[in-house]
């Protein structure tokens, strides 16, 4: 949470805030939350993604466009891979605010506050622009807001079409080198496709073939603006954060009696808890029992990250914790924000292998647990950035500089998203054929 240098200023800022209309409505948030209860209970998946930190810089309609297309992407290769419905959230609309362990960066004897995020400050090592400014979260919610209405216009209008989206599916694969592995998934789903055509269903005959339900979410970071977003569903006179549809508490805000913790547990949207190497099981079942006493399905996903290898040493202890209270939270993968390194030109990257790899050994635990994994979470972004490592294209530490554009952390480029589909696509298609064979 940053020190605004005049409080008043903040508070006037916030209070202005407060009159601004709703960004997502309480009944949708709910819808979400319905869906994350069938996730939860292994009848759908999860798929969450988007930038570390959505900028100013960045913002530009080709940039929300892509993203939103390759998330299109992957959730039509995990549906045909799973069997089940995909529930699409973008890390996007809001994902402003960083969590930052040090208050400031020094850099050749200087030392400035440190970057928190566009909502913040400037991410320009500079004094100027490393003063938190309040005024910047105005800038922030009108940015959310026209990213969330275009995202609206692209799931509903008619760019979101079933078989839309496959044929951009196979212009990628006509560029990856490692097609011949994708090939026998993206045959099947054309020629699925094909036949549903042949039976009369298309998107002209099946209206639910030309959009997509798409849902918003961010890290519940800056609770000034959390707060003033919160309004009274008219319905219930329950509270809602209308800033988005999901909201998550980060690694370092999650602990009992945290603010953010406490915050949350007053509104009614579907909670992301974040549980990385420090979680310790008893804990988090007394943080559970504060923002979810109801037990209500789809209240909670826990978002695991502990890095590719690190898993096994501390998730079975957690879902069995969970097994004993009889909690059946959702529980999702973040494969990135515990595999990520330092290249020798010093840039922050993550190598795909290693985030497979998490994902790898995330699935096969909850396998021999008897719980299930019901979801990824996941930064990346449909510009064709060098930012990881590996992957079909081999992206190496030499060419990190080529398109490095983060503002925060390394996130996949698209054909890295895709490429990662496809490989849980085999995932999903063994615990399916796993299941059809027990039941
Ligand atoms: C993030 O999701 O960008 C993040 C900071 O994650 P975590 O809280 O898990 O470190
Ligand atoms: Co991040």
């Amino acid at each position: 949470m940053p020190t605004w240098p005049d409080a008043a200023h903040a508070a006037r800022v916030e209070a202005e805030l407060r009159t601004f209309p709703p960004l997502v409505f309480a009944g949708e948030a709910r819808d979400l939350k319905g869906r994350l209860a069938e996730a939860a209970a292994g009848r759908a998946f999860l798929l969450q993604g988007g930038d570390c930190a959505e900028s100013f810089a960045e913002f530009h309609p080709n940039t929300i466009r892509d993203t939103f297309r390759v998330l299109l992407q992957m959730a039509v290769v995990l549906t045909f891979a799973s069997h089940m419905p995909v529930i699409k959230v973008g890390r996007m609309a809001g994902q402003f605010a960083k969590p930052r362990s040090a208050d400031t960066e020094e850099q050749a004897g200087v030392s400035l506050p440190s970057y928190r995020g566009d909502i913040i400050n400037d991410i320009a090592f500079a004094a100027e622009g490393r003063r938190p400014d309040p005024e910047r979260q105005k800038r922030a919610y009108m940015q959310a807001a026209s990213t969330l209405n275009l995202l609206r216009a692209l799931a509903q209008g008619g760019y979101a079409n079933l078989h839309q989206v496959h044929r951009w599916t196979l212009d990628f694969m006509g560029r990856s080198p490692w097609a011949q592995r994708y090939a026998e998934v993206a045959d099947r789903i054309g020629e699925a496709l094909a036949f549903m055509e042949a039976c009369g269903v298309s998107p002209e005959t099946v209206p639910q073939l030309k959009g997509v339900e798409f849902y918003t979410s961010h890290e519940a970071l800056l609770l000034g603006y959390e707060s003033a977003m919160t309004r009274q569903d008219s319905l219930t006179g329950e509270w809602v954060d209308t800033s988005a549809h999901m909201l998550w508490i980060g690694d370092r805000t999650r602990f009992e009696g945290s603010a953010h913790v406490e915050f949350l547990r007053g509104v009614l949207n579907p909670i992301g808890i974040k549980c990385g190497p420090s979680t310790e099981a008893d804990e988090l079942l007394r943080i559970l029992d504060a923002l979810d006493p109801g037990r209500e399905p789809g209240r909670i996903t826990l978002i695991t990250r502990f890095g590719a290898g690190r898993a096994e040493a501390h998730l079975p202890a957690l879902v069995r914790a969970l097994a004993r209270e009889g909690r059946v939270p959702l529980w999702s993968c973040d494969p990135m924000h515990g595999n990520t390194v330092k290249s020798g030109s010093g840039f922050k990257t993550r190598p795909f292998d290693r985030i497979l790899a998490e994902v790898r050994e995330v699935f096969a635990i909850h396998r021999a647990e008897g719980s299930h994994l019901g979801g990824i979470h996941i930064e990346m972004t449909g510009q064709n950035v060098t930012e990881c490592t590996g992957g079909a294209m081999a992206l190496t530490e030499e060419q990190l500089a080529d398109r490095y554009h983060t503002h925060c952390d390394p996130r996949l480029n698209a054909s890295q998203s895709l490429e990662l589909a496809f490989l849980m696509a085999e995932e999903l298609a063994a615990e399916r054929k796993r299941l059809d064979k027990a039941a």
